[in-house]
């Protein structure tokens, strides 16, 4: 059968990551973690071959080719149990990649943090196509997984541990931005108070070992991603590619507020997040750089 390729290593830091930050090394990668990750890809591509044939080869080609799912897992950023929410979530790969983690975690590889895994879902997605390809391939998962069509400027977003914004907020205005962050910090702020009173559950300590260890179900985390505006090239290049994916999946509106690295960074730490950029656009022509963004 033909395999997708693997996303690309970490030898090749785009220009835009900026100096004297650095994040942690990434476990090694060897034939034996490179076939962890083909399992994992196709277990988490597998419940949407029931769907559609477009909903399945999506997943195929978009968790295959993008660096972040398995950058993500690599870095241990999810955390072992959690409570996600997924802006902008899709046909909800996030959802399909934590039940593909939980299949295999009895064959895990030892190099990489604990297997990450979901005890809640909800994914938010402006588009209802997208939304309901979600909820007809995963409505089995014993997490359940719930979708909302609506849009992330006035969805509510219900008390959690980690949210994951993957290449959205460029889709709103600047002043939305900040709407929907400062909601975001609210949605975790009340997840971290209500898991600190569940027995046995204090902040953090569900993490997992790894490089993004410390700050488990019940600390607050966003993972979020988004193109560096000071990369000009790069940032035009997702620009582009944004514009062309979105007319074709029935969009209207063209996605142009970027805005740099710096700024993100600010944003979010006057919001009482503490951040670590990761440049996660290994591979591809982007300035793309995943933020993880931390309750202080
Ligand atoms: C580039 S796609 C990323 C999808 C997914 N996060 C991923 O990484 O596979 C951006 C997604 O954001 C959704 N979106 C755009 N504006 C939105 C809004 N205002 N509210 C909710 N979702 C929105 C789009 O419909 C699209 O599915």
């Amino acid at each position: 059968m033909k395999r997708d390729p693997l996303p690309h290593t970490q030898a090749h830091v785009p220009p835009h990551a900026q100096p004297g930050v650095q994040p942690a090394p990434l476990p090694p990668r060897d034939a034996g973690t490179d076939a962890a990750w083909r399992r994992i890809h196709d277990a988490a591509c597998a419940p949407y071959r029931g769907t559609s044939r477009w909903a399945y080869h999506w997943a195929r080609g978009k968790l295959g080719r993008d660096p972040a799912f398995r950058m993500l897992l690599e870095r241990g950023d999810f955390a072992p149990v959690a409570r996600i929410v997924d802006i902008g979530c899709g046909q909800g790969l996030v959802a399909a990649l934590m039940h593909a983690c939980q299949q295999q975690a009895p064959a895990w590889p030892a190099a990489w943090p604990a297997a990450p895994s979901a005890r809640a879902y909800t994914g938010i997605e402006l588009m209802q196509r997208d939304a309901d390809r979600g909820r007809d391939a995963l409505a089995g998962l014993p997490f359940a997984p719930q979708f909302i069509c609506g849009d992330m400027r006035t969805t509510p977003l219900p008390a959690c541990d980690i949210v994951v914004i993957l290449d959205v907020l460029h889709y709103v205005d600047h002043a939305a931005q900040h709407g929907v962050l400062e909601r975001v910090r609210d949605a975790l702020v009340a997840g971290r108070d209500d898991a600190a009173t569940r027995p046995g559950r204090g902040p953090g300590t569900e993490a997992g070992a790894g490089p993004g260890a410390g700050a488990g179900a019940g600390r607050g985390r966003l993972l979020l991603r988004v193109g560096d505006a000071a990369a000009a090239r790069g940032f035009a290049a997702s620009q582009w590619v944004d514009r062309i994916v979105t007319a074709v999946r029935g969009h209207t509106a063209p996605p142009t507020w970027g805005r740099t690295l710096g700024e993100w960074t600010a944003l979010l730490e006057a919001l009482g997040f503490v951040v670590q950029p990761v440049p996660m656009s290994q591979g591809t022509p982007f300035a793309n750089v995943l933020l993880r963004a931390d309750l202080r």
